[in-house]
Parts: C-alpha cells; structure tokens; sequence
C-alpha cells in the first residue's frame, strides 16, 4: 500500500468531507477495501417480491462480474424501508452513518425515493435507484450522481393512451394508489389517451396500500367506460386482477396497465390475468443473447423465473461495474465515475440501453400480452422513449 501525494490530499479531502457531513471517515487508500452498498428496499408488505426481486439481480449482476466490480470485492448491507416515507430519511442516515455504506440501492417505493435521492444529493453518494419511478429523481431532483436503471411512470404509461385510443377506445378510467406513482402514471395514460381524441372521465385514488376495491369496482361497472387503466404492483396487482375478474367485469370492460400489473404475479393471477394488455420496458419472451443469459443466470441462483424488477437490479449493478472499471475500483473518484457511468452502455436484458443527459434510462417500450401465464411482446410501443426530464438541471460534476 503506498501512500503517496495524491492519496494523501485524496484523503485530507474526505476527511474534510466526514467532518462536515458528520459521516464516518473511510477512506480505501489503494482501494483494497470492500465496497459496500446499502440496500434500502421495501423487503415487507405489498412490495416484498419486487423488493427481493431487485437484489437477487444486483447480486446477480455482481456474481456474472466474478464477484468483484472495478476489481473491488463487494458486500451487500441491506435495510428494509417498510414502504414508509416518514422513516425514509432515518433509514438512510442509518446506511451512511452506521453502517458506512459506499453506494446506495434502492427504493422501490417513490415516496421512500425522495429522501434517499435527497440525502444522497447532500453528501454526494452514489445512488442508484432500481426501481422507483417518480419523476422528481430525474427532474427536480436530479443531480450528477443519481442514476435510475428502472423507469419514470411517465415511460410505460404514456404509449397506452394511444395504443387504446387505436383500439377503439373513447372513455376510460384510471385506478391506482393515491401516491407519487399511481398519480404520474395515470396521468401519463390520459395525456396521450386525450391527446388522441379520448376522454378519462374519472380516476379512482385507494389509500396505499389499501386493496379493498369492491366500492370501487362497482362504480367501474356503473360507469361503464370503453377500458379501465391501472398501476399496481406487488400484491396489490395479484388482488386487483383477481377482484376485477371476480366482479364479472374482465368481459365487459377490458383492463388495461403499465406492465407492473403483470410483473412477478402471473402465477398467482391464474386464468384472470390471461389476455391483459400492458406496456413496460421489457417482456420475459425478449429473444436476445442479454435476456437469455440473464434469466438462465436468474433461474440457477433463485430458483425462480426472472421479472423487471430483477432487470433493473442487475443494470444497477451492470451500471456500477462499467463506473468502477473506469476509474479502477477508486470509489473516490466520484466526478471520473459518475462521467463514465453517465456514458455507460449497458448490455441490459431488456435491450441495449443508455442513459439520458438527466440520467433515466432511454428505452424501447413493449406492448405484451399475457398469453398461457406469460408477458408476450407483441409490438413495440414506443423506441428509445426518453422521459421529458421536466425541471432537471444538471448542477455540474
Ligand atoms: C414506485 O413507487 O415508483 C413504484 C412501485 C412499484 C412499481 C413501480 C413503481 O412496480
């Protein structure tokens, strides 16, 4: 280990740093140190498969790189934010603090996602968000180092307006959870569905996560629109599909979602979930070498079939190695990683995939249908869609 001039004003700087931010100091002189991520994720409640779903694919994506990102060895710390905004900030500070995270993973809940994105903001760590797909983390929130591998609700949601306005459609309700990502993405569905020349002549807000939908179906069923658009996810998506077929309504009123609605629920969905129409950033049936490896590597290590949320985990960590290689596992080197990370090109499962200049995702987005307890592509809803990004201004590096 050698301690030479610029390691030793490398690390006069985070001392600095720590004592300002009252953050433990840990400096890696040499880099020999494991890198450790701090995973916060929603492993309870209504979002605990996505939330396991995200690190087996962050785990997976570490094991394919041999164990090691930028030759560094890694250690996975994980905290389970219970989907509870109001304990977000403690939780993090936890991470940074106790714990003397690296890197940040995580959330799957958007409303968790903005004191994460906060925070990591403040003290300039890494932060890549997996999941959570409100648009603030790219837009108002945005900053040089946040990197979402995942979406914003804007993305999936928007091509369905129109794909339903082409299928006839004139009138529609949108049902969701009343939070950040129920909210952008049912009025990314009417944004394009009235731009067509259609009419969402009500959205339905349940508390989440609430999934008590009876009252709600039967004002569906009162209301007879030409199609219903949903977000849920989780085991709100599993009870949704179930209730709306139980209700007698699958015949009468198509169901349409983002494709979280159909994302690791198949199973127990059944026969109620055969037909549903969605749009998401991937399918299963992706007939690419990228998808292939990927969910063979999946089944081997899980046990089970792999769905989005295990994607966008193993970008986060794919991501993660491409900026670690870069600047040779110095973790320290925060502007030369966020720069290549920035620039990365990731050979995602779901297709190729870069980054925009706010740092979403640019991506194809598919139109699937659930055929025999599958998401099947069955068109290209929209190619290389980037989010408008609104209110992002870059602060420099
Ligand atoms: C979110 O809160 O942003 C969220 C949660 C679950 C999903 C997608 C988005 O499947």
């Amino acid at each position: 280990m050698t301690l030479n001039r610029r390691n030793m004003l490398k690390a006069g700087a985070a001392t600095g740093a720590a004592m300002m931010t009252g953050l433990p100091y840990r400096v890696a002189i040499g880099n020999t140190a494991k890198i450790k991520i701090g995973a916060m994720m929603s492993f309870t409640g209504t979002y605990a498969p996505l939330a396991e779903a995200g690190v087996n694919g962050l785990k997976l994506a570490i094991q394919m790189q041999g164990g090691r990102l930028g030759g560094r060895e890694v250690e996975i710390v994980t905290l389970d934010d219970e989907a509870e905004p109001a304990r977000a900030p403690a939780n993090v500070m936890k991470l940074l603090k106790s714990d003397g995270v690296d890197v940040l993973f995580g959330p799957v809940h958007s409303g968790v996602a903005l004191a994460m994105a906060k925070i990591s903001r403040e003290t300039n760590t890494p932060l890549i968000i997996p999941n959570a797909g409100v648009a603030a983390l790219t837009g108002a929130l945005c900053a040089p180092n946040i990197f979402r591998t995942s979406f914003t609700l804007w993305q999936p949601a928007f091509p369905m307006g129109r794909i339903a306005y082409d299928k006839g459609y004139r009138t529609a309700i949108g049902v969701s959870w009343k939070y950040g990502a129920g909210e952008e993405s049912l009025a990314a569905f009417r944004e394009s569905f009235e731009a067509a020349g259609g009419k969402v002549i009500k959205d339905i807000l349940v508390p989440f996560p609430n999934v008590e939908f009876q009252a709600n179906l039967a004002e569906i069923a009162a209301l007879k629109p030409d199609a219903v658009f949903v977000f849920f996810a989780g085991g709100g998506a599993v009870k949704f599909v179930k209730d709306y077929a139980a209700a007698g309504l699958k015949t009468s009123i198509p169901l349409l979602g983002s494709g979280f609605l159909t994302e690791g629920t198949l199973d127990a969905q059944g026969a109620d979930a055969e037909g549903i129409l969605t749009t998401l950033h991937y399918a299963d049936s992706l007939d690419t070498p990228a998808n292939a490896a990927f969910r063979e590597g999946y089944k081997a290590s899980f046990g089970k079939e792999a769905d989005i949320y295990g994607v966008q985990g193993y970008d986060a960590g794919l991501l993660l190695g491409e900026g670690l290689a870069a600047v040779k596992g110095d973790i320290g080197a925060r502007d030369a990683l966020y720069a290549a990370m920035g620039k990365a090109v990731i050979a995602s499962p779901r297709g190729t995939m870069g980054f925009s200049p706010s740092h979403n995702p640019i991506q194809d987005i598919y139109l699937r249908q659930v055929r025999g307890g599958q998401n099947v592509v069955i068109g290209v809803a929209a190619s290389a869609l980037a989010d408008p990004a609104r209110g992002c201004r870059m602060p420099p590096a």
